[in-house]
């Protein structure tokens, strides 16, 4: 709630010290059990948020509650008990997977670091854990770099799935991959959601791609959610100019042809998010931008259904003609 993650730039003798807001005032909840996807151009602040949710970054503002709990001041060994029901995967699985570990003992060490004693009891969990991956067993005693990209990202996702996680931080991870393994990958997280009954952030920046996959997806830009609502209500409905945009950006089959393209295109360049527009950050690059829009930051209008999106066109359209 209100949750607002600050970096501070390196203050010199000729430079003020420039606070970047990564992740700016946010309220977000997520649902037991829910696929939230968090989209949005690079920079505008979607791993910031992620790591926020899972306190590994600093907090300035704000709370992050787990379960009916406030975590947002634990730490030490509660936060350290806290994080062992949090689980990140990242883009690249080669980069977070430890080379010199075989794929046993990768999977085998976080049951270790977090408590159990029992070897014999941690072979069958993680043989179960990589065929539940879609991996043969008989790889256990393999490397990483053995495997292919996919592969290993199906490695990664067997670590952090193997404790039984109750919520996953997803930050891009299919970005490194192709098409088709892309699918996959996808139809894996699906599986283990129900099996495992996971609570999945589903970071990516390309909204086509997870229209199928989300229950709900947050718009961020320049560390603002911009809208949020269930995938079918923002596939048929979108209602911030800047989602529109992403829509006719997509490279995908493009479900708006109602939206003329006109309308709908993003001119120029990402502004510093260390001195983002006034009013509605959006407002330099949004194709229906109005005076107010300048000088006001709009709020977040209830669209019904849970969508909800901050822009002056749903207050105050402008007049016909
Ligand atoms: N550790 C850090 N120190 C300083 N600034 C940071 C740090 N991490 C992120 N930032 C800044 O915060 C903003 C948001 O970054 P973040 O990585 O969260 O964006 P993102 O949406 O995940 O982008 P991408 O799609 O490129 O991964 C950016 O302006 C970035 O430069
Ligand atoms: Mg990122």
């Amino acid at each position: 709630m209100g949750l607002t993650v600050e970096f501070r730039g390196r203050r010199s003798l000729f430079k003020p010290e420039s606070v970047v807001q990564a992740v700016s005032n946010v309220d977000l909840t997520i649902e037991q059990g829910e696929t939230l996807a968090v989209v949005g151009e690079s920079g505008c602040g979607k791993s910031t948020l992620g790591r926020a949710l899972l306190r590994s970054t600093p907090i300035a503002h704000g709370r992050v509650e787990f379960k009916g709990r406030d975590i947002t001041r634990l730490s030490g060994r509660a936060l350290r008990d806290a994080r062992s029901q949090f689980q990140m995967i990242f883009q690249d699985p080669y980069a977070s997977l430890n080379p010199k570990m075989s794929i046993y003992e990768t999977l085998a060490e976080p049951l270790l670091v977090h408590g159990a004693t029992d070897r014999a009891s941690i072979r069958p969990q993680v043989l179960d854990m990589l065929s539940a991956a879609g991996l043969d067993p008989s790889f256990a005693e393999r490397y990483p770099h053995e495997f292919s990209g996919g592969q290993r990202q199906r490695v990664a996702i067997a670590r952090a799935a193997i404790l039984r996680p109750d919520f996953i931080v997803c930050d891009e991870p299919l970005s490194a991959l192709d098409v088709s393994l892309q699918l996959q990958i996808l139809k894996l997280f699906t599986a283990l959601k129900q099996q495992f009954s996971l609570t999945y952030l589903f970071i990516s920046h390309d909204l086509a791609r997870v229209f199928g996959f989300a229950d709900r997806i947050a718009v961020m830009y320049l560390g603002k959610i911009v809208e949020i609502g269930t995938a079918a209500d923002l596939y048929r409905a979108p209602a911030h100019p800047y989602t529109r945009a992403l829509i006719a950006a997509a490279p995908s089959p493009n479900p708006h042809r109602d939206i003329p393209p006109a309308a709908a295109t993003l001119r120029g360049d990402i502004p510093s998010p260390a001195n983002p527009p006034k009013g509605c950050r959006f407002h330099t690059r949004c194709p229906q931008v109005m005076d107010v829009c300048k000088t006001r930051e709009p709020t977040m209008s209830d669209l019904g259904n849970g969508q909800r999106a901050a822009c002056h066109l749903l207050t105050q359209p402008p007049m016909a003609g």
